[in-house]
């Protein structure tokens, strides 16, 4: 476990704010899709994925979700300190972003997908991301990434629409794709994968309740796969045989 001293906090929207963290002792720079077990004194260890990285400073991207969530994000005072154990699970390394790749995002699982974009930043400029949110006021984490792809996002509140109508549409325009990526809710995930043609490669980054987060207490198991460390990426196929 690192000590990490909490260095700024940026509150996003109401209910997300990113967290700014300084390990005291080395920390291996994270492949993007990688996550961090998160202790909070007072509180619970929860995972979290880094949402970016630069000059040795981790940012998480955290919305409210529940009382540790809730703490970390109107009431940790910064310059106080929280624990980090990582970076942990597999990442997504540039040889598996080759060509045009389609991201599809459901909130908050925007976070991992922001860094892999802005590692990747010369990789992914003719990538196109599809990203929903339940508030417009939530939409805004997008934002930092315009500049680096086409980005197009929906909100529940005034679209009406979630991120898989909008991939609904981006199919039926016949854009062609040689990879996916999607992130965030399970509902998401299973819906992406029996859209998108067999044909292009896909990724998930999926989610399951952790503990210790390094594969040996068995609670993110699925099918006997452990999301923590076989994961939390996973390739497309596979998924389809965990869930079915
Ligand atoms: C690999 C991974 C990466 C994640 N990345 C992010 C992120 O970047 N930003 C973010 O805001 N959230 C992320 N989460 C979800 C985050 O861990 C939960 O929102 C958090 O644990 C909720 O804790 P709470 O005490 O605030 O709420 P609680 O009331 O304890 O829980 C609210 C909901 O959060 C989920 N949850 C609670 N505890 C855990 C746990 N130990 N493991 C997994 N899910 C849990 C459950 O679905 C639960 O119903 C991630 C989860 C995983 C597994
Ligand atoms: S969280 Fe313990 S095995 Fe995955």
């Amino acid at each position: 476990m690192i000590p990490s001293k909490v260095i700024k906090k940026e509150l996003v929207s109401r209910g997300i704010a990113h967290l700014f963290l300084r390990p005291l002792k080395e920390f291996k720079k994270p492949t993007p899709g990688q996550f961090v077990m998160l202790w909070v004194p007072g509180h619970e260890e929860i995972p979290m994925s880094i949402s970016d990285y630069s000059d040795g400073v981790i940012r998480i991207t955290v919305k409210d979700r529940g009382p540790t969530t809730n703490y970390l994000i109107y009431d940790l005072p910064v310059g106080s300190y929280l624990g980090v154990r990582g970076p942990l699970g597999i990442g997504i390394t540039n040889d598996m972003i080759m060509g045009r790749g389609l991201f599809i995002v459901g909130g908050v699982g925007i976070a991992p997908i922001a860094y892999l974009i802005k590692s990747y930043h010369p990789l992914v400029r003719e990538c196109k991301l599809l990203a929903g949110f339940v508030s417009r006021d939530e939409a805004s984490v997008v934002d930092e990434l315009r500049s680096y792809l086409s980005v197009e996002v929906v909100n529940e509140e005034l679209d009406w629409m979630t991120v898989i109508d909008l991939l609904k549409k981006e199919l039926s325009n016949k854009a062609r794709y040689d990879y996916y990526i999607a992130s965030g809710p399970k509902a998401v995930l299973d819906h992406t994968v029996v859209m998108m043609p067999k044909n292009v490669i896909g990724y998930l980054l999926t989610e399951s309740f952790m503990k210790c987060g390094i594969g040996f207490c068995g609670s993110c198991a699925m099918k006997g796969f452990l999301v923590c460390k076989d994961g939390t990426l996973i390739r497309a196929d596979k998924y389809v045989d965990l869930i079915s």
